[in-house]
């Protein structure tokens, strides 16, 4: 398996309801390494820039109002198939859909508050963490 990195965000949803450390914890358990964390709140214009793929969705503007509400952590994670590993860790993006066990089946009340964000592919996660993370801020 290749040693990747992916971008995770726990979302204004899960650090209002105090599911850092829960969520940390289940990276963690997973033998997913943190290599960079920080916590910050995001402006309406810094949570357009980074969902701009979905600039022509109907839930544009609304996610990143959302994405704006309120302060996030945003995390460097490493390990064998990190993407997918956190992918399943999280869960599907519609938590009704998502596997028991999950984050966000466990946690998630909405599809836009779904507690978690993780990159979905390697190119997608080179750019994510270079959005939140200079070099000096990587381990
Ligand atoms: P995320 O994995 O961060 O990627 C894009 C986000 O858009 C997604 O999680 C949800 O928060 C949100 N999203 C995706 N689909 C919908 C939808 N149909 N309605 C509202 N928000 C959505």
């Amino acid at each position: 398996m290749p040693i990747e990195q992916t971008l995770s965000m726990i979302k204004p949803d899960g650090v209002k309801r105090g599911l850092i450390g829960e969520v940390i914890g289940r990276f963690e358990k997973a033998g997913l390494k943190i290599r960079a964390m920080k916590m910050l709140h995001l402006s309406l214009n810094q949570a357009r820039a980074f969902y701009a793929v979905h600039k022509e969705r109907p839930f544009f503007d609304s996610l990143t109002q959302f994405m704006s509400s309120g302060p996030i952590v945003a995390l460097i994670l490493e390990g064998d198939n990190a993407i997918q590993v956190n992918r399943d860790l999280m869960g599907a993006t519609d938590y009704r859909k998502a596997a028991p066990g999950t984050i966000r089946a466990d946690f998630a009340k909405e599809i836009e508050a779904n507690i978690v964000h993780g990159s979905d592919a390697v190119e997608t996660a080179q750019v994510e963490i270079a959005f939140f993370f200079n070099a000096l801020e990587r381990v």
